[in-house]
């Protein structure tokens, strides 16, 4: 290690130290946090100098494609990974170096099935009590809270193996829960789960933060980010940005506008010609259009669409997404490498 990064490294062990609690409400803190694995071409880290935050009960989403790290960054938070550098803490504990007072904190759901499948509900849920020093009496209170909560109270005696997508999902998440840790991590929770068990699955997680739990969860899904109270997008195993939704919403460059028009490839040459359109994509049958001022493309779009012939389905300028967001980052970031 350099003489440098030495001394970087000690000054930010030093901070840290000097400040536990640096902040007595920062339930998750990550600092320059790091991750080569062994082996690795060319030192390409898969976690790269992340930096972020999370206030005792909030949620915090962490927003990326396959491979962006998500998954990598959850593990060294859970302490179940070594980090490359320092640092991050949790719960008020440094995740490498005080490990076991760090994990009783945590309560963390793996991306993965992390249950036994051959033992039931109810003997799953003994079995991580056990494990996470939950005994006695309580062990049992705790147990019938997590199965009222997450609605599992009649599939006590089913073979793990034999839930559904969505109650394997809810099954783990009263796992991580049952020793009421400070902070969550959740790794994908409802990748591959039904629509419906994944809004009952969100209405639980926001339940779980009303009680004043920390919660990091990642996720691909760009609805999923809109519910987070900060937002933090990850690519390419580098934090983009970070913000609530509204703020990145509100930062973008530009405005959106959605058309549906017949036929359809008159529409599509139309707006491919248009100068006054920087970007545009198909979303279903329609398209999302990105442009700076949204009065005079709609103006434009109708007088040339009539002019054509084209039969308007659809004209509107519509809110910002996160997704919006997510494309006009990773676009900005490629153009830079
Ligand atoms: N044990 C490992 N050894 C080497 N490389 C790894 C290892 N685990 C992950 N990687 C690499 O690190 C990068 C980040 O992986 P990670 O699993 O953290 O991504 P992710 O965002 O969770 O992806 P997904 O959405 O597919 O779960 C990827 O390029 C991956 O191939
Ligand atoms: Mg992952």
């Amino acid at each position: 290690m350099s003489l440098l990064k030495k001394f970087q490294q000690t000054s930010m062990d030093s901070i840290l130290r000097r400040s536990k609690p640096r902040n007595a409400s920062l339930q998750v803190e990550a600092l320059e946090l790091s991750k080569k694995f062994a082996g690795s071409k060319n030192g390409i880290y898969a976690v790269n100098d992340l930096s972020f935050s999370v206030p005792q009960g909030q949620m915090f989403g962490l927003l990326g494609p396959d491979g962006a790290g998500k998954t990598t960054t959850l593990r060294m938070l859970a302490s179940v990974m070594q980090a490359t550098s320092v640092v991050a803490r949790v719960g008020g504990f440094d995740t490498q170096r005080e490990k076991r007072q760090a994990r009783q904190s945590i309560g963390y759901m793996p991306q993965n099935f992390s249950l036994y499948p051959d033992l039931s509900v109810m003997e799953n849920l003994i079995f991580f009590a056990d494990i996470n020093g939950v005994h006695g009496s309580r062990r049992n209170e705790r147990i019938q809270e997590m199965l009222t909560f997450t609605r599992l109270k009649d599939f006590t005696k089913r073979r793990a193996a034999n839930l559904s997508g969505g109650m394997k999902k809810k099954l783990a998440l009263a796992c991580a829960l049952l020793h009421e840790p400070e902070v969550l991590l959740l790794d994908e929770p409802s990748t591959g789960v039904d629509p419906v068990s994944r809004r009952e699955l969100w209405v639980i997680l926001s339940q779980v933060v009303q009680n004043g739990v920390t919660v990091v969860v990642s996720t691909p899904y760009m609805d999923e980010a809109e519910r987070c109270n900060q937002v933090g997008i990850l690519y390419g195993g580098k934090l983009l940005t970070t913000g609530t939704p509204g703020d990145l919403q509100n930062s973008l460059p530009y405005e959106i506008i959605e058309v549906k028009a017949k036929p359809r490839k008159v529409m599509r040459q139309i707006v491919s010609d248009a100068a006054y359109i920087f970007q545009w994509r198909t979303i279903g049958d329609r398209l999302r259009l990105s442009v700076k001022d949204p009065k005079r493309a709609l103006e434009e779009l109708q007088r040339e669409l009539n002019a054509a012939d084209a039969e308007i389905k659809l004209l509107r300028h519509t809110k910002r997404t996160m997704e919006d967001v997510f494309i006009h980052l990773v676009e900005e970031r490629r153009a830079q490498v």
